[in-house]
């Protein structure tokens, strides 16, 4: 899409633009991007398999409200994984994750850093719409951790962003508010997590825009020392 085009409309769905900043203290991401890694191609069939078990999946009661599973969107190469909560209204209709107007502002975030949502790959925790946006079950997790756990498996993502509290609390199995996760680093398998807030919490909350910029800051810097 044209720049002003893209812009305008930015401007008309009340979303923020996040526009690099010049003077960054470390390389921007896409400097580095997917170098080292192979190409997919044996992992192929693995992907494939994954995706259709995703799509039959019954395992818990979500099936029967979903519109279509959400199964995940980006480069499988990816050296960035994010991962949000559960797919929303716009997410269960179109089959693709944070498309909403928090997926817009989220899209900002990441040229912000200059990433796009084609360099990176973006998941859920859960892979199907919880009723009326309500914050997942534990067996709605359980149930669906391992179809997570095998697209980290296969992507194998240099950092990881955990986008927003329930992503956060989920990935690393805590109950400390998202005040307290963010701003450090953790690990999941040895994989650096950074925890940022949910685009949806920064819609209704642009005070938060700053320590969000911050939370994006550390992150590259982590990604620049791996
Ligand atoms: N919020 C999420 O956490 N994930 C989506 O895919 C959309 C909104």
């Amino acid at each position: 899409m044209e720049e002003n085009k893209r812009l305008l409309y930015l401007e008309a769905m009340d979303i923020d633009i996040w526009a690099p900043k010049v003077n960054l203290m470390v390389p921007t991401a896409n400097q580095a991007i997917q170098e080292e890694k192979p190409p997919v191609n044996s992992e192929s069939e693995a992907w494939q398999k994954l995706q259709e078990e995703v799509a039959n999946c019954k395992a818990c009661d979500l099936h029967k409200t979903r519109t279509q599973t959400v199964f995940g969107v980006g480069n499988l190469n990816a050296d960035w994984l994010l991962i949000g909560e559960a797919p929303g209204q716009n997410e269960d209709l179109q089959g693709e994750p944070f498309v909403g107007k928090a997926g817009q502002l989220l899209n900002e975030m990441l040229r912000a850093i200059n990433l796009s949502r084609e360099h990176v790959y973006i998941a859920n925790i859960l892979k199907c719409r919880p009723p009326n946006n309500r914050d997942p079950k534990p067996e709605e997790v359980e149930a669906c951790s391992g179809f997570l756990q095998r697209q980290i498996d296969l992507i194998k993502p240099k950092i990881i962003l955990a986008v927003g509290r329930i992503a956060a609390q989920q990935l690393l199995k805590t109950n400390e508010p998202i005040g307290k996760l963010r701003g450090k680093v953790h690990f999941l398998d040895a994989i650096p997590v950074i925890v940022i807030y949910h685009p949806a919490y920064l819609l209704r909350s642009l005070l938060e825009k700053r320590k969000a910029w911050q939370d994006l800051q550390l992150a590259l810097k982590i990604f620049h020392k791996l």
